[in-house]
């Protein structure tokens, strides 16, 4: 377990610092690749906002896969990247003007409209520019799905998305606009998902609506279904890479698709999250009343999920074998929700000591904040530590 990390060059960086190790991504990227290319209207679109770091986007766009922005600044951190424009799409509750015009001028795949007056903004900047925007609506399946309240997106009390009885009536404004073209439906039930059943009942709902559709006589180009597979923060070591076989033949056993129709994924978490891992050094033990800490100086500014999200990463003492011994581990920040995690096993902890949180790629570096004044950590990938 200790010599998975470079501890000379480790000992030689500035901590706190996410270390991304680029076998762990390379090898996640080839089994999502041995999956999708079993089907040659498998498309994945990675998506920007799990780490937008430039080293890791470089490896990602690589591999051939597709870029699931939602802001202009992820399209223009995917086209920095290499990431073709015809492999982008644009997802988002909230476009602002001038990131439609971005999404314009860059001729991104398609753009996923959430609402009415969005279809109407993206149709007027399209007309202005004389082009013609390709568009799929997002709509909002009402599927719950078993993961952490504050990421699941598909219930009907969710702000996103179109209501599923508005559909026909949003697909016709559309179909009468000259400069969007309609394309595609886009989905997306949450984060975090380990449950096949909850996939399950996203494309059971997808069926309806598109029988809904083909009765119409619409049949649209793609299916988009968003993102959503968990990883397993509670083992690391010993399934590093999802199980995308289970993931995908979900979606083909369960998913109606007509022949000439695309289906879209918009992964995150499973892409990266297994890779990364933020490491921050062993400042003080304090004996508390009936505890003991282990105060870090890494903190919630650099890792927010165990706060935001009660979110549980593995913390390891990657540079003791002493005797195990039991601590809350904890940041500087002021804020008592600063708390990496209560009553954790580690090898006896001393000052100077390397603490590893794991599977901390996805939604880790991306959601640092500045807060106390304090530095963004710094991203380095194993390629770079030889
Ligand atoms: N597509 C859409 C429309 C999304 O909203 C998301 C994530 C994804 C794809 C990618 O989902 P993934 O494959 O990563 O589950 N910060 C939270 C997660 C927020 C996810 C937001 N949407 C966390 O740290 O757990």
């Amino acid at each position: 377990m200790k010599n998975i990390f470079p501890l000379d060059k480790f000992r030689e960086l500035r901590t706190p610092f996410y270390y991304y190790d680029t076998k762990v991504l390379r090898d996640t990227l080839s089994a999502i690749k041995k999956e999708t290319a079993k089907h040659s209207n498998y498309h994945v679109h990675y998506a920007v906002k799990a780490n937008a770091n430039p080293k890791v986007l470089g490896i990602i766009r690589e591999s051939g896969l597709g870029a699931d922005c939602v802001s202009g600044g992820e399209i223009r951190a995917a086209v920095k990247a290499g990431f073709p424009v015809d492999k982008i799409v644009f997802a988002g509750v909230g476009k602002s003007d001038w990131e439609i015009n971005l999404g314009l001028d860059y001729g991104i795949s398609c753009f996923n409209v959430e609402s009415v007056p969005e279809l109407e903004v993206i149709n007027e900047l399209a007309q202005a520019k004389a082009k013609v925007a390709n568009i799929a609506f997002r709509i909002n399946p009402n599927v719950g799905a078993h993961t952490h309240a504050n990421i699941t997106t598909g219930l009907a009390e969710n702000k996103f998305g179109i209501s599923m009885q508005d559909m026909d009536k949003v697909i016709d404004l559309a179909l009468e606009m000259k400069n969007v073209k309609f394309t595609g439906l886009h989905f997306h039930i949450g984060s975090q998902i380990l449950d096949m059943s909850d996939f399950v009942a996203l494309c059971n709902r997808v069926n309806e609506l598109q029988e809904r559709l083909f009765a119409r006589r619409i049949i649209v180009e793609h299916i988009n279904v968003g993102g959503g597979l968990g990883i397993d923060y509670d083992h690391p070591n010993r399934q590093p890479i999802p199980d995308f076989q289970s993931y995908f033949v979900t979606y083909t056993e369960h998913l109606k698709l007509r022949p000439e129709q695309a289906l879209h994924f918009e992964l995150g978490r499973a892409v990266v999250g297994q890779c990364g891992s933020l490491i921050s050094k062993a400042l003080y033990m304090k004996q508390g009343t009936n505890k003991k800490f282990a105060i870090l100086d890494a903190g919630m500014t650099d890792l927010i999920r165990p706060a935001l999200y009660q979110a549980y990463h593995k913390i390891e003492n990657i540079t003791s074998d002493e005797a195990v011994e039991m601590y809350d581990v904890v940041g500087p920040i002021c804020e008592s929700s600063d708390v990496f995690g209560k009553s954790i096993d580690l090898n006896k902890v001393r000052r100077g000591d390397l603490i590893a949180l794991r599977s901390a790629g996805a939604y880790g570096e991306i959601m640092a904040s500045g807060y106390n004044c304090r530095e963004l950590p710094v991203g380095y990938t194993s390629d770079e530590l030889v």
